[in-house]
């Protein structure tokens, strides 16, 4: 049997509670321990939880490493964690998956350079389908530049601003934020639509995020098949594509 992949995981909110679900449950994986910010005396763990919790206010990254060592880091918590672990994980060789959507241009630019010393992914967009669903439309765009193109997208009351995911898709099929529809209503976990409108027929591309654990199982393929590659910056879309480029060759 293949050596299990020796996980750590930053950030335990919303997103990271559920990854930290999957992660634990994929027998590919050994989720070692969850770094968070506040201790649990200032927030408490989520009731049922028996991996280690760490707080980052009482432990340095470096000394986490040390102490617990892990084959790779997985970010569900926030851009400036990066400049926390950066150099740690560019010492150690530690293989990194980001999804955190909020990184600067220069947050990018530090996470490109520790690609230079181990292998780095950074994705905003980390489920499998969302990352199909764009490189779909993107080729049904290329195919057909002359198709009318609409983006819906559908999320929980609460979310003040457009999705980023809607604005990445604008922006791989060149049309404006005007292009986009944005509803708000109940819990919707999220929920993207491509429309291509032709003269004769109608395309609809949709994505539906029905639980967080999909972040999870995200992360899960990115560990994976980073895994495979060499050291380096890589985006979802990298790898997606490699895989895609590879089973569309066997095609008879
Ligand atoms: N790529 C994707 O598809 C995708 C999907 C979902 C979320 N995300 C990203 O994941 C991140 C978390 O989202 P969320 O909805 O789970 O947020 P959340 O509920 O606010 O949780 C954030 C978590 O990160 C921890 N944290 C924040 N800053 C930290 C720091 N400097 N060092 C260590 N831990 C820190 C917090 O610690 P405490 O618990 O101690 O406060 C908390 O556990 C966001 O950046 C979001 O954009 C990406």
């Amino acid at each position: 049997m293949t050596q299990k992949i020796r996980v750590g995981l930053v950030g335990y909110g919303k997103a990271g509670s559920a990854v930290a679900n999957v992660l634990s449950g994929d027998e590919r994986f050994d989720l070692r321990w969850i770094a968070r910010r506040s201790s649990s005396a200032e927030l408490p763990n989520l009731p049922g939880t028996t991996l280690p919790i760490v707080s980052l206010a009482e432990t340095s990254f470096a000394d986490l490493f040390e102490q617990q060592p892990v084959d790779a880091l997985v970010d569900f918590s926030s851009a400036e964690s990066l400049h926390g672990y950066g150099e740690a994980v560019r010492q150690r060789g530690i293989m990194l998956v980001s999804a955190i959507s909020a990184y600067s241009e220069s947050d990018l630019q530090y996470a490109r350079d520790l690609g230079k010393n181990t292998r780095v992914l950074c994705s905003p967009n980390i489920t499998l389908g969302i990352n199909f669903l764009i490189i779909a439309a993107k080729l049904l765009h290329k195919i057909a530049p002359f198709a009318d193109v609409e983006i819906v997208e559908q999320h929980f009351k609460q979310k003040p601003e457009v999705s980023g995911t809607a604005r990445k898709i604008a922006e791989t099929l060149e049309v404006g934020g005007e292009s986009i529809t944005s509803l708000r209503l109940g819990g919707i976990v999220g929920h993207h639509e491509v429309i291509f409108g032709f003269p004769h027929q109608t395309v609809r591309l949709t994505h539906e995020s029905i639980r967080r654990e999909a972040f999870g199982s995200g992360a899960a393929f990115a560990l994976a098949q980073l895994n495979k590659c060499a050291t380096g910056f890589y985006t979802f879309d990298d790898l997606l594509l490699h895989l895609m480029t590879e089973e569309l060759i066997r095609i008879p």
